[in-house]
């Protein structure tokens, strides 16, 4: 495994292997990495002859009160994952190297970024669309491969790639669980041990809500207000929001006919977690 800092000469590798007729996969990911960021990498192995894992903790995507300076990092540990994990070429740049100075220019999508995360994270999905359209021309991928877990993510980055015709295949992989159903995160090594159990609300709640549905229970509210119940159960979980948007237009629905997207983010003490489930 080749490991490369330089924007440039991964554009330069990206070029030859290309030239070479090769396909290239990318994960990009920010690091500290878990079997839900390797399963990405399996998806990748699948469909191309290259692998690349980017591993970039992007300034402009934090708020200015968020988690940026202390998102946890290991390097050495990641890149013996990757290496594990059959990466071929594992592309961690210094911030410094990613954005110039002066850099502004920026890309943003207007419609599925302004609900769920877009609302309480300004600004969030401007620096995540900016920094993936950045990897996607340094890493110039056949295939980018994102996870289920970042639901809005996903929809939006699915949305940059058709209207600024980037010629890439997104292909989504299913959320990946701890054993007890916690969704796998960076951000779950902070949480204490009482906090990590706690955080198991999220996914009860959506459990219940998944269980309502198939009971028959067409109406939003409900699911909502059963869901707000279970977390209130959880004394050091405070909701941020609770959402139930239409599965495309993640606009949000008072009846799930079409399929629908559950997606919440929920602080468990100074953590905010994530999780979601989609209804058909
Ligand atoms: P990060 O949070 O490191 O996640 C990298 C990729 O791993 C994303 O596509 C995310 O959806 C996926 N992922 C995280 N946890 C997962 C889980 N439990 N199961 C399946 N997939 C999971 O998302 C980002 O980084 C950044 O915003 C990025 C896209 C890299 C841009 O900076």
């Amino acid at each position: 495994m080749q490991i490369i800092q330089d924007p440039l000469e991964m554009q330069q590798i990206a070029l030859a292997v290309r030239a070479a007729g090769k396909r290239i996969g990318v994960v990009p990911t920010m690091g500290f990495l878990h079997a839900g960021h390797l399963s990405l990498v399996r998806l990748a192995r699948e469909r191309t002859d290259v692998v690349i894992l980017t591993l970039f903790v992007n300034p402009t995507q934090f708020g200015p009160k968020e988690d940026l300076a202390k998102y946890p990092r290991d390097f050495e540990r990641d890149a013996a994952q990757c290496r594990v994990a059959g990466v071929d070429l594992l592309f961690a740049p210094e911030a410094g190297a990613m954005y110039a100075p002066d850099a502004s220019v920026y890309v943003t999508e207007e419609k599925l970024s302004r609900g769920l995360c877009g609302a309480s994270r300004p600004g969030h999905f401007r620096g995540v669309c900016t920094v993936v359209a950045k990897l996607f021309n340094l890493c110039l991928p056949h295939v980018a491969v994102f996870g289920a877990k970042d639901a809005q993510q996903l929809r939006v980055l699915r949305r940059m790639t058709r209207d600024l015709n980037f010629p890439i295949e997104i292909v989504a992989g299913p959320i990946i669980r701890e054993p007890d159903g916690l969704a796998m995160s960076s951000r779950n090594v902070y949480l204490s041990a009482d906090e990590r159990q706690q955080a198991l609300v999220l996914q009860s709640a959506l459990g219940e809500a998944e269980r309502l549905f198939r009971a028959g229970e067409r109406a939003a509210a409900p699911l909502k207000t059963a869901m707000e119940h279970l977390i209130a159960q959880a004394p050091a979980a405070k909701i941020d929001y609770i959402e139930i948007v239409d599965d495309d237009s993640l606009e949000p629905v008072a009846t799930l006919e079409k399929p629908a997207l559950i997606a919440l983010a929920v602080f468990v003490g100074k953590t905010r977690l994530i999780d979601n489930v989609v209804l058909r």
